[in-house]
């Protein structure tokens, strides 16, 4: 039994272990001169400092904040190729959809992933998760979504699978774009035959559908989403990226974990996912790189939506390697405060993951924090373009 009281704590900072929504996203506990108790990966107590129980060893942290460790719930971080040419494209004003619709972007990345074997696609994936973690991502969601065939979709979620040796990765089927042709068979094979063997071997364990005016339908995104309940898996939906077409309505009525994007969604939509129990999950480095609108993050939340914060790290729309960063730029183009980007980042995450073992510094979570450079949480928020964090704690062992 390894059991270990961490001290040297300035603050633990920390939202409650549930998901929070609405103004509860606000309510952090903080804890000065604190304590934590770790056996065998998990978080056996909390307290100050003072009335710590003995134990086998103590390991000084030296006067840091702590905070529970990020979960990024959504990337793309597995693809081969690069997006170069689209983003010179993309900022002298070629817009992002007509790269798409023209068979660049999206297709462009797709082309050279199909053609790339599991092993090559680990060697590329690798340094992007390390660089996650680095930046304080204990668990990362991985899409696939970039197979141009079925056989390229499975080596996208094989590639994941070997990386979840080294890396704590949820993995997600993602439907992404429709082939020009035939796409009705194609629907028909996802439904009949991708999600049929993604389920029987255990390779994701959600759906999720780009549900949009380039990619697909609303009752195109219904018919994959509902194969994938009747296989067992959760689904989620990229929804009003560019559009309202309806995508986040039905995500809502499915009971999906979370929906995606946002930018676009007006009152109906943010009206749907307060509604909900399904977690409004935004993006803000999209924001910034495709220079388009900023989801509503802070009507989401004053609607009483719960809301989330993702990287969604790929070559296309968010070369985001940092999960603080994307922590740090919620607050900056999506109007939260620091305490509820901290919530959106770890216990809403982890619930837009299905996860509850995780998000929260508390007993039985598990132990995944990180030990700050400075003594005030706040950094975590503040600091842009160097990392404020200084070590990342995986179940209880320095990663
Ligand atoms: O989440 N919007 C669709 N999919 C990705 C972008 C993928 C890409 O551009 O390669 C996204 O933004
Ligand atoms: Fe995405």
């Amino acid at each position: 039994m390894a059991e270990t009281l961490f001290t040297g704590i300035s603050e633990l900072v920390t939202p409650a272990t549930s998901v929070q929504r609405g103004a509860a996203m606000r309510n952090l506990s903080r804890l000065n001169d604190a304590a934590m108790l770790v056996r065998d990966g998990v978080i056996t107590w909390v307290g100050t400092r003072r009335q710590a129980p003995a134990a086998a060893s103590v390991h000084d942290l030296g006067d840091v904040a702590v905070v529970p460790g990020l979960v990024d719930p959504h990337t793309h971080a597995v693809w081969a190729g690069d997006r170069l040419a689209d983003f010179e494209a993309r900022i002298s004003g070629v817009p992002y959809e007509e790269i798409l619709a023209q068979g660049g972007g999206i297709r462009s990345t797709m082309r050279a992933t199909a053609a790339s074997s599991v092993q090559v696609l680990v060697e590329l994936a690798r340094p992007r998760l390390a660089a996650l973690r680095a930046s304080g991502a204990t668990t990362v969601e991985v899409k696939s979504g970039y197979g141009l065939d079925f056989e390229a979709e499975l080596r996208m979620l094989q590639a994941v699978r070997v990386l979840q040796a080294e890396f704590d990765l949820m993995p997600t089927l993602l439907i992404h774009v429709p082939p020009q042709d035939n796409r009705a068979a194609y629907v028909q094979g996802v439904c009949g035959d991708l999600i049929p063997q993604v389920a029987a071997e255990h390779l994701a364990a959600a759906v999720d559908v780009f549900c949009e005016k380039e990619a697909f339908s609303v009752e195109e995104t219904r018919q994959i989403l509902a194969a994938a309940q009747a296989h067992g898996l959760r689904v989620k939906v990229h929804a009003d990226q560019f559009h309202a077409i309806g995508g986040t309505e039905l995500a809502c009525q499915l009971g999906a974990l979370s929906v995606d994007h946002l930018e676009a969604s007006g009152p109906a939509q943010i009206g749907a996912l307060a509604a909900s129990d399904t977690v409004a999950t935004i993006l803000p480095g999209v924001t910034l790189h495709l220079g388009l609108p900023a989801a509503p993050g802070r009507d989401l939340i004053d609607s009483g939506a719960a809301v989330a914060v993702g990287t969604d790290l790929n070559p296309g729309s968010s070369p985001v390697f940092s999960t603080q960063l994307a922590l740090a730029l919620a607050v900056r183009l999506c109007g939260l405060t620091p305490p509820e980007a901290l919530c959106a980042c770890t216990v809403n995450a982890a619930h837009a993951l299905g996860l509850r073992d995780r998000g929260a510094l508390a007993p039985g979570q598990r132990a995944d924090f990180l030990a700050l450079h400075s003594p005030d949480w706040r950094d975590l928020a503040y600091t842009l373009g160097a990392s404020p964090v200084r070590d990342v704690w995986r179940a209880g062992i320095q990663a």
